[in-house]
């Protein structure tokens, strides 16, 4: 494993780097096969009549092919690129709900959801007259599937659920979500953010619609994305947006669309955080990707028995089935003192709401300190973190 940044000083200590649910770290296989491409290959794909064009489209389809069969996904056609996780669930949110939101008609969404996955239905609910409907969860952060139950109605046209939370760091149990709104004939999207580059997504046997989750969380360049749709479905949605390559003809009078994934891909796409895409891929493939995980849930099980020992210590999201995120408060002290003081001792956590400000309603906090791993995370690591709060805690208690 080479992750050149991790040799990085800051204020001349070791970098600690516990911020890895924010964005992980890239390997120099993904940074070679970036810079590669814009020292060799720079070239727009599917339209250049030349050496440069071919090649570089056909590695840009042979990832989606590979992102395809990294998630189980039927067929590529089901795999659109875009910026990230956002744009995955806008893309969606905007296009289904042109299509298929009425006045009167519902949303269910999970309470522990990312902003990414809340504002982009609120939009599409407030264009179409509809509502958002909230599945609660516990004290430990478990969504409760009863009180999920009696969310369905007749009006219910989408669920809209994340897989791993970012904040409280809950595996949901998804297939399940899935298998109760499919019950109802209600289609599911689920935000994989958090999830895909801990553990093996199989998005046939999750059963989900939609799948959608971000590059830059699964250790590839920031500004690639995947949006994975079921054929079925994505086929029925209108675009997007509209430009180059999502066409198929166009007049004054009519324009008619491009078959699929390339009907939702406007525009030049970033080709070179594609490709690097496909080396993260690769890369987590060569680790194991259930071995990751393994070894994330061990530091997180490890993390959370030393942070316990630390007085004043309060954990948020407890739940029984967790991934490598640890949401936690020190005392009554302000989650950016700490964060800035942990900071100054090398450490990076992320500090704050989260993007999940729901969440934070729902525990009545302003904020929490959040440490999240990756398959480079150590256990010295963490002691280094439990070292610095052990340190900075008699200046904040
Ligand atoms: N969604 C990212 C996080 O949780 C940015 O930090």
């Amino acid at each position: 494993m080479d992750f050149p940044i991790l040799d990085t000083k800051v204020y001349n200590r070791r970098l600690v780097y516990l911020d890895n649910a924010a964005t992980t770290q890239k390997p120099r296989q993904v940074i070679d096969a970036l810079t590669g491409y814009y020292l060799t290959l720079n070239s727009n794909i599917h339209r250049g009549a030349h050496y440069l064009a071919a090649e570089a489209t056909e590695r840009y389809e042979k990832v989606r092919a590979q992102v395809g069969q990294f998630i189980n996904a039927r067929s590529r056609s089901e795999i659109v690129f875009t910026r990230g996780t956002t744009e995955s669930i806008n893309l969606v949110a905007s296009s289904f709900g042109r299509a298929f939101l009425h006045a009167g008609d519902e949303v269910i969404v999970s309470g522990m959801e990312h902003h990414s996955n809340i504002v982009p239905w609120q939009l599409a609910c407030e264009l179409a007259g509809a509502r958002l409907r909230v599945i609660p969860f516990s004290d430990e952060g478990v969504l409760d599937l009863e009180a999920y139950a009696t969310l369905f109605n007749e009006h219910t046209k989408m669920v809209a659920c994340t897989h791993v939370s970012n904040t409280l760091g809950t595996v949901n149990p998804v297939q399940k979500v899935v298998e109760m709104a499919h019950s109802h004939g209600v289609p599911v999207l689920i935000d994989g953010a958090q999830a895909v580059a801990h553990m093996p997504v199989d998005v046939q046997q999750i059963g989900c619609d939609f799948y959608c989750f971000s590059g830059h969380k699964m250790y590839a360049p920031m500004g690639v994305g995947v949006m994975y749709g079921r054929e079925e479905l994505l086929s029925q949605l209108p675009p997007y947006q509209g430009g180059g390559e999502m066409i198929k003809d166009v007049t004054f009078e009519k324009t008619t669309y491009n078959e699929l994934p390339f009907r939702f891909e406007a525009g030049t796409p970033s080709v070179g955080d594609v490709l690097g895409l496909g080396a993260a891929i690769d890369f987590m493939q060569q680790e194991g990707v259930e071995k990751i995980g393994r070894h994330e849930e061990e530091l997180m099980h490890y993390a959370t028995e030393r942070l316990l020992a630390i007085p004043g210590i309060r954990l948020f999201g407890t739940a029984p089935h967790k991934a490598g995120v640890i949401s936690f408060l020190l005392g009554d002290a302000h989650p950016y003192d700490v964060g800035t003081l942990l900071d100054k001792l090398g450490v990076a956590v992320r500090t704050g709401h989260h993007c999940t400000q729901p969440i934070m309603d729902r525990y009545g906090i302003p904020g929490t300190v959040r440490a999240s791993f990756a398959c480079y995370t150590t256990r010295k690591d963490v002691d280094a973190l439990v070292d610095a709060l052990n340190r900075i805690a008699p200046m904040l208690l």
